[in-house]
């Protein structure tokens, strides 16, 4: 069995997130009390106990999944797997009754398939079931009890518990999505990257579904994103404390509400009739003021540090010269309704953003899905950007 465990008790676990949401994602850890954290490519890895693995998951924006590594073995070929497989007690793991289910990334040179690496990791677990009490637990891929990864890269192989169960982005209240909703954890993760102080007012002019506005209100009232789900998969684990958990849960509940306007618009009647419904899921309908209107002729109130985080069209179903001509317009009408704003948009239509016509302040690459994109900010200065520097 690993032993990753500090000098404090704490154990080692795994955060995974989207690429670019990695520092905000360290932040959130931080802000929670994690020890020893370390940034890597598309995760955090943290210390902290039990308490703490139960707050990352009712707690963190930004974060998809918390793993928790429970064996780590050199392994050459699958003969190698299957033995160091073996040597975890999986009867102490989990019980004949449970479900189980195996994700597998596979980095190396000896192992071609990651179905077939999962394949052989489930095969050992089974076999010692049955070899112990002529049973064996059942593989359930979709709503299984206990969900495991094993990574293999090169010949370091590593078998982590996932507390989390379904992805963390699955919040509870998104319950119906117009055609391109954003992830729930990339929605956090921009508002995040984007600075707002959750104070001024936020407006998205194009919501949708209303992602970006629930995260952002959820936040701004200090509401854990954790707080509509059904279930976390450390609920199913052998030590679960439900104690615990629910002194965690109980924690937040006093959160003081705060006054914010927290701003949306959609040019479609069926969006904002969608984002109504999921605002009413996130109990946020007093929080949130949404309106049918095309951007065109949005005209936000006044607002010193007001902040826009917006996810436009990215024009894959229109014509070329369409989508460039919106874009045009959209800059347009943020030189000249949105002073004082800060814009942040999120396209991978590199083509048209440069048809916004205004000098991005701050860049970035993030992924919505499997789209590169930018995410770009734009300072809407009153008066021109000298006057606003003297
Ligand atoms: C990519 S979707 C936004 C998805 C949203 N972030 C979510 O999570 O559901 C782009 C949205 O822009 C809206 N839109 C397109 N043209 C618009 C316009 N001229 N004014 C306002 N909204 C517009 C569309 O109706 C659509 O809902």
């Amino acid at each position: 069995m690993i032993n990753k465990v500090d000098e404090n008790n704490n154990f080692l676990m795994v955060a995974k997130t989207f690429k670019g949401l990695e520092e905000v994602l360290a932040k959130e850890l931080e802000d929670l009390g994690a020890s020893k954290i370390q940034i890597n490519n598309r995760m955090v890895e943290f210390y902290g106990d039990k308490a703490l693995m139960y707050k990352a998951n009712f707690h963190l924006r930004t974060a998809l999944r918390v793993l928790k590594p429970i064996g780590e073995f050199k392994v050459k070929d699958e003969h190698e797997l299957y033995k160091s497989v073996q040597t975890i007690e999986w009867d102490e793991i989990f019980s004949l009754k449970q479900t189980f289910a195996i994700d597998s990334v596979v980095n190396s040179e000896s192992f071609s398939h990651s179905k077939y690496v999962a394949l052989k990791v489930k095969d050992a677990i089974v076999d010692q079931f049955r070899e112990k009490y002529d049973k064996r637990p059942f593989v359930e891929t979709e709503d299984s009890d206990i969900r495991l990864h094993v990574h293999i890269s090169h010949d370091d192989c590593t078998i982590l518990m996932d507390s989390s169960g379904d992805s963390l982005h699955k919040r509870g209240y998104r319950t119906k999505a117009t055609k391109a909703p954003l992830n729930e954890v990339l929605a956090a993760g921009m508002i995040l990257n984007s600075g707002w102080d959750k104070k001024s007012t936020f407006i998205d002019p194009m919501c949708g579904s209303g992602t970006i506005l629930i995260e952002a209100a959820m936040m701004a009232n200090g509401i854990p994103p954790g707080i509509y789900r059904e279930k976390f998969g450390f609920e199913n684990w052998k030590d679960f404390d439900a104690d615990l958990f629910e002194d965690i849960q109980e924690e937040e509940l006093g959160t003081e509400a705060v006054e914010v306007n927290v701003l949306g618009s959609d040019v479609s009647e069926i969006a904002i009739r969608i984002a109504k419904q999921n605002i009413e899921n996130a109990s946020l309908s007093k929080k949130i003021n949404i309106l049918i209107k095309p951007i065109e002729g949005y005209n936000p109130p006044q607002s010193e540090n007001g902040v826009v985080v917006t996810n436009p069209p990215y024009g894959e179903r229109i014509k070329k010269n369409e989508i460039n001509n919106f874009y045009k317009v959209l800059g347009d009408r943020f030189k000249k309704s949105f002073q004082g704003y800060s814009i942040w948009m999120i396209s991978n239509n590199l083509d048209a953003i440069k048809n916004v016509g205004l000098h991005p302040t701050q860049k970035m690459t993030l992924f919505n899905g499997p789209l590169e994109c930018k995410f770009l900010e734009y300072q809407i200065y009153e008066g021109s950007k000298k006057e606003k520097n003297q």
